[in-house]
């Protein structure tokens, strides 16, 4: 493994002999650190934290653990090793080799796609900057924090992507990833899922189960381009993404244990009295995020995404593995669009389905993580099984847009929706419930009451350890 450990910017791409480069990432590097002082984790900042930093890309270099300062943090550029003779693997240009270069023609495209994927990644840390106040424990304030960072070496990992392959432009995307802010009226981030403030606990665990794994089957697709370093960042990135997915999984199994226990220790649903979060309550916050998250994947009949598809940029996430036919051509998905006040089934050519291919994988993969939820369940004996809604529920973006479908998908009058709204998600005084449970335990080994202890620690240490050294 080349990885060459530069002191100040930790990197597999040969830094080091890139003088320009190196010198505009160097620029780029103060204003990153000012932002980070002012949108990342508030009150944080002289705090030690037990990190886990990417030195390199092979398994040694990825299990570096340590106690590092947020601010001193070693956010580096990692690329997957390039394959030799790498080839396009789907759209029009299958079998071409891969460019390593930005095509003149899929330029605009390009960095479009990049922009977007990278502004998502300041964006959560921005909607985040307030959770450490509530830690439920140094375990999961720790967690928070290795999602935070990591969600910054994602921004360095796209924002290398733009000053080395897209000039001046690229480095204009750059400073503009740095000046837009979640939630703010006159500059705020792209997708509107990442303009809502993430404030409490539970929403965070959502959000990592259900919004990182949209992160993840983005960059399934990306790592699939025919732009050999988006590719190849993409899939380092993913690595990273599998522990966020894990930090809202279990966030969420441990939320439901607790709950499970505090039902069979009083033999009641009701155990927000108890200092519980009612599973019914769990199931509207699974309807809120799943259905948000579902937004994320754009319009369900797309020419853009046909485009991207059929110029290689952006493909199918497991290409090779799940697919014979790697073109798309003369196939067609069926989906049900609104049409005259009703449903109608139509058939549309498969490129144009491609945001819709993804979200059916996105789903399938939800599914299995639900699933664990509810084997919880049944091994406390308990007589409820949580569901995701139909994708037609509570959406915001594509043909069911602002439209009222049940939870089922079902389409429902305004009347029945507005009626039935506090049936399907939190209402204002529940998400207020679920925030006076938000209470910061600090001491090392203790558990807020809400939620249950991990089964281990990080990186073989104790659950006691102590992840966090609050100063
Ligand atoms: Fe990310
Ligand atoms: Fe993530």
């Amino acid at each position: 493994m080349q990885a060459i450990s530069n002191d100040r910017i930790p990197n597999n791409v040969s830094l080091a002999s890139d003088q320009r480069l190196q010198r505009a990432l160097l620029n780029w590097q103060p204003s990153f650190i000012n932002w980070w002082k002012e949108m990342g984790p508030e009150g944080f900042l002289s705090s030690r934290v037990y990190l886990r930093t990417a030195v390199s890309v092979d398994a040694e270099g990825w299990a570096f653990y340590d106690y590092v300062r947020m601010p001193e943090y070693r956010w580096g550029i990692f690329l997957a090793p390039r394959e030799e003779n790498r080839a396009i693997g789907f759209g029009d240009n299958l079998g071409q080799k891969a460019w390593q270069e930005v095509p003149g023609e899929h330029r605009g495209a390009l960095r479009r796609l990049i922009v977007t994927q990278a502004d998502t990644e300041p964006a959560s840390v921005e909607q985040q900057r307030d959770l450490g106040k509530t830690c439920p424990s140094l375990y999961d304030l720790r967690n928070l924090f290795q999602v935070n960072v990591e969600e910054g070496r994602h921004l360095w990992a796209m924002v290398y992507l733009l000053h080395s392959y897209f000039g001046r432009d690229g480095r204009d995307e750059a400073d503009e990833l740095l000046a837009r802010r979640s939630g703010n009226v006159d500059n705020p981030r792209i997708l509107h899922t990442f303009n809502e403030p993430i404030d409490d606990w539970l929403s965070f665990f959502m959000f990592t189960t259900f919004t990182d794994r949209d992160g993840k089957f983005q960059l399934l697709a990306l790592a699939e381009s025919g732009f050999d370093p988006l590719a190849r960042t993409c899939r380092f990135m993913l690595t990273e993404e599998a522990h966020h997915l894990f930090v809202g999984q279990t966030g969420v199994q441990r939320v439901i244990r607790r709950s499970a226990e505090l039902m069979n220790q009083h033999n009641t649903d009701d155990i927000a009295r108890h200092g519980g979060i009612p599973l019914t309550l769990l199931q509207k916050y699974i309807n809120f995020w799943y259905s948000n998250s579902l937004d994320l994947f754009g319009s369900e009949v797309s020419s853009n995404a046909a485009s991207y598809f059929a110029a290689g940029l952006k493909g199918r996430a497991f290409e090779e593995k799940l697919f014979s036919e790697h073109r798309a051509l003369n196939q067609t998905y069926q989906l049900e669009l609104w049409e005259n006040g009703k449903l109608s089934p139509t058939e549309i050519s498969l490129r144009s389905a491609m945001n819709e291919l993804l979200r059916d994988a996105y789903t399938q993969d939800n599914l299995r993580a639900v699933e664990k939820w509810n084997k919880d369940l049944l091994a406390h004996h308990i007589d409820y099984q949580f569901t995701l809604p139909q994708k037609r529920f509570h959406r915001k973006v594509g043909e069911y847009a602002d439209r009222p479908f049940d939870p089922m998908g079902h389409p429902i009058s305004e009347a029945a929706w507005r009626e039935r709204l506090s049936e399907y998600l939190p209402t204002n005084e529940e998400r207020a419930f679920v925030k006076t449970l938000m209470q910061p335990i600090t001491n090392e080994g203790e558990v807020a009451g809400w939620i249950a202890p991990p089964n281990k620690g990080i990186n073989g240490q104790a659950v006691d350890f102590k992840y966090v050294l609050l100063s």
